[in-house]
């Protein structure tokens, strides 16, 4: 298990690269916000598969929390996650330093639409714009020829995709299902935050979008099994729900009624004890 080589310069970071693409080799990517866990951890192993070099980037990154988000409390765990790094086999670790990403005089904006929109748009509006313009800058920094997301962010992988393809980056990405606790309970950095009874809560969630899944699968109505779901949210003890969704896989069109008849993702958001959940499969 040897150490990543960490970099904090974007300058540096071109040097290792050149290095690396001189020799022929191929380099897959991930970019994280850190707080690593096997969630992440997954990514970079799938990565490996893909590529002769693997780089992970670790940068909270500003613009994507709203006024009143978790920007400040979210957990910053650098050396930690560096060891859990070498444990795979992270080849290079990137932590560009706070005021490096956006200068002074930055003015360019990313929208994407299509994809983007719905969904957590409603709940975030600015949420998506914060993502694709780092990950368009970060993209453009490493200069991959992979990089990996996880479905847990389902429609971020979507809008990445969507960015990527629309922007012409010569870069392929690829999704990585989604890890999850032996309670079925979507890993995120964010699980952190939970008391033994929040945890209790939002391991509730992954079944009742599982029976919600089956019951959609058996022919039940697409807005009755929503609602449903919903209520046993609530019951459950989540204290809101933003939304329980069935949508095209790709395009992400809302499915508001009717029987199964093609392959839909169900995609849920809901609050358990002041953290937001997100997660999803197919059905
Ligand atoms: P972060 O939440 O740190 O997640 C980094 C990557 O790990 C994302 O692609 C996310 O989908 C993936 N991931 C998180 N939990 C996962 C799980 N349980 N299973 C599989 N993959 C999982 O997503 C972000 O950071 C940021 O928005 C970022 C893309 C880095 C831009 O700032």
């Amino acid at each position: 298990m040897t150490d990543p080589i960490t970099v904090r310069k974007q300058l540096d970071l071109r040097g290792q690269i050149w290095e690396w693409r001189g020799l022929g080799q191929t380099i897959a990517y991930v970019p994280t916000m850190g707080a690593l866990h096997e969630g992440h951890l997954s990514l970079v192993r799938l990565a490996k598969q893909k590529a002769d070099k693997v780089v992970v980037s670790i940068f909270v990154n500003p613009t994507q929390f709203a006024p009143g988000e978790d920007f400040e409390s979210y957990p910053r765990t650098e050396d930690a996650d560096v060891k859990k790094l070498a444990s795979v086999g992270c080849d290079l670790v990137y932590i560009p330093r706070k005021g490096s990403m956006y200068n002074a005089h930055h003015a360019t904006k990313i929208n994407v639409g299509g994809v983007a929109d719905g969904l957590e748009t409603d709940h975030r509006p600015t949420f998506f714009d914060g993502v694709a313009l780092v990950v368009t800058k970060l993209l453009n920094r490493v200069a991959p020829d992979y990089a990996i997301f996880g479905e847990k962010d389902y429609q971020q992988l979507a809008t990445i995709r969507r960015l990527v393809a629309d922007l012409d980056m010569p870069i392929q990405i690829i999704g990585a299902p989604i890890a999850r606790d032996n309670h079925g309970l979507a890993l995120s950095s964010r699980n952190e935050y939970f008391d033994d009874q929040g945890l209790a809560i939002a391991r509730k969630l992954n079944l009742i979008m599982a029976e919600c899944s089956q019951q959609i699968r058996s022919g039940k109505d697409i807005g009755e099994a929503v609602s449903q779901a919903t209520s046993a949210l609530i019951d459950a003890g989540f204290s809101e729900v933003d939304y329980v969704s069935l949508a095209d896989p790709e395009t992400l069109e809302i499915i508001t009624s009717g029987q199964y008849s093609k392959p839909l993702r169900l995609l849920i958001a809901a609050h358990c004890k002041g953290v937001r959940l997100i997660d999803n499969c197919a059905v």
